[in-house]
C-alpha cells in the first residue's frame, strides 16, 4: 500500500488532482490533504480523505502531516517571494518523515527560462535534488484559464489586448495538468524524471477566432507596445506594480517562455491535451 499526500489540496489545482487520483480509484484512505485552512476541507474529510493541516512556515507541523506518507505532490505556493523558504520546510520535513518521492509543479525550462516567475521553481527544485528524495519535476505550463477566465473581460473589451506579437503558448487547462500530476504520483517509471508539461501551442489570434467563433461575436487581438499595455492596465484599476508584473509577462510570452514542442504532458495522459476551442467552450458555458 501506498500512502500519497496532496499539499494545496483546496486549491484549485490541488482539488483536481484530488479528483484524479480518485478517478484512478486510489482508496480515499491512501490519499493524505496536506491543507493551511482546515474549514475549507471538509468536503475531502467526507469523502474518507485523510486531512492534515500545515502552513508552508510551519516545520513542525509539515513534519506530522508527513508522516508515513510515500509520494508527495508538493504544489507550489502561492505566496510570491517566500516560496523557497517555504518549500525548503516541506522538503526538510519530507526528510524527516521518510518520504520516498516528491513530484513538484514547476514552470517549463525552470533551469534556463527567462520566465520572470522562474527564479523561485529552479531554486525550489535545486533544494529537492539536493535532499536525495527521489523526484519528479511537473514543468507546467501555463494554464488556459490564465485567458479563459477572462472571457467577460474580452467580451466587455470588445477585443483582446496584449503585447504578446505571434507568439504561441503552450496552455492546457488545470484539469490536464492535474491528471497528468496523478499519474506520474502513483506510476511506477516517474522517478528523477523532469516533464516539460504543455498543451497544443495557440497563438493570440487563435485564442482571438476561438473566442468570436464560440460567442458568436467579433473579438479581435489588438496587440500593443509593452509600455501601452502595462498603461492599460494601470487605466483599468491595477497598481504600478502589480501592472509591471503582467506587463513583464507579456514580455515573456513575446519571447516563447509559455511555448514548447514537448509531448510529455500527452505522453503522461495517454491522450492529447484538451483543446483551446474545447476550453473556450467550456469557460463560455460555465
Ligand atoms: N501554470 C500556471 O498558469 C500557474 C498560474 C498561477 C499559479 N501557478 C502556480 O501553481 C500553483 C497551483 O495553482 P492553483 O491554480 O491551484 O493556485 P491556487 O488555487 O492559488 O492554490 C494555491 C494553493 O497553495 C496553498 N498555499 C499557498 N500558500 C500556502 C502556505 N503558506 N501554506 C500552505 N499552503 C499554501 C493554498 O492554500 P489555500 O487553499 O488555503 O489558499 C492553495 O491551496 C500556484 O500556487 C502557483 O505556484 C501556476
Amino acid at each position: 500500500m501506498t500512502t500519497y499526500a496532496v499539499t494545496g489540496a483546496t486549491g484549485q489545482l490541488g482539488a483536481l488532482v484530488i479528483e484524479a487520483l480518485l478517478d484512478q480509484d486510489v482508496n480515499p484512505a491512501d490519499i493524505v490533504a496536506i491543507v493551511r485552512n482546515q474549514a475549507k476541507a471538509a468536503a475531502l474529510s467526507e469523502r474518507g480523505i485523510t486531512v492534515r493541516q500545515a502552513d508552508y512556515t510551519a516545520p513542525e507541523a509539515l513534519a506530522a502531516a508527513l508522516a508515513g506518507v510515500d509520494n508527495l505532490l508538493l504544489i507550489s505556493g502561492s505566496e510570491v517571494g517566500q516560496r523557497v523558504a517555504q518549500h525548503t520546510n516541506v522538503v526538510e520535513a519530507a526528510q524527516s518523515a521518510g518520504v520516498r518521492r516528491i513530484a513538484y509543479t514547476s514552470v517549463l525550462r525552470a533551469d534556463t527560462t527567462a520566465l520572470a516567475l522562474a527564479p523561485e521553481h529552479k531554486a525550489t527544485e535545486a533544494v529537492i535534488r539536493d535532499s536525495g528524495i527521489e523526484f519528479t519535476f511537473l514543468r507546467n505550463g501555463w494554464y488556459t484559464e490564465n485567458y479563459t477566465g477572462q472571457l467577460g473581460q474580452y467580451l466587455q473589451a470588445g477585443a483582446i489586448f496584449g503585447a504578446a506579437g505571434d507568439a504561441k503558448v503552450a496552455a492546457a487547462p488545470r484539469a490536464d495538468f492535474a491528471a497528468a500530476a496523478a499519474i506520474a504520483l502513483t506510476g511506477e517509471g516517474h522517478g528523477n524524471k523532469v516533464y516539460e508539461l504543455g498543451g497544443l501551442p495557440f497563438g493570440f489570434a487563435e485564442l482571438a477566432a476561438a473566442v468570436s467563433d464560440i460567442t458568436g461575436r467579433d473579438i479581435p487581438y489588438r496587440n500593443v507596445s509593452q509600455a501601452e499595455y502595462q498603461q492599460g492596465l494601470i487605466a483599468a484599476g491595477l497598481d504600478e506594480g502589480t501592472a509591471g508584473f503582467f506587463a513583464a509577462l507579456e514580455a515573456n510570452t513575446a519571447a516563447g517562455d509559455l511555448d514548447t514542442d514537448s509531448e510529455d504532458l500527452a505522453k503522461l495522459l495517454g491522450r492529447p491535451a484538451t483543446s483551446l476551442p474545447e476550453a473556450v467552450r467550456a469557460a463560455h458555458a460555465g
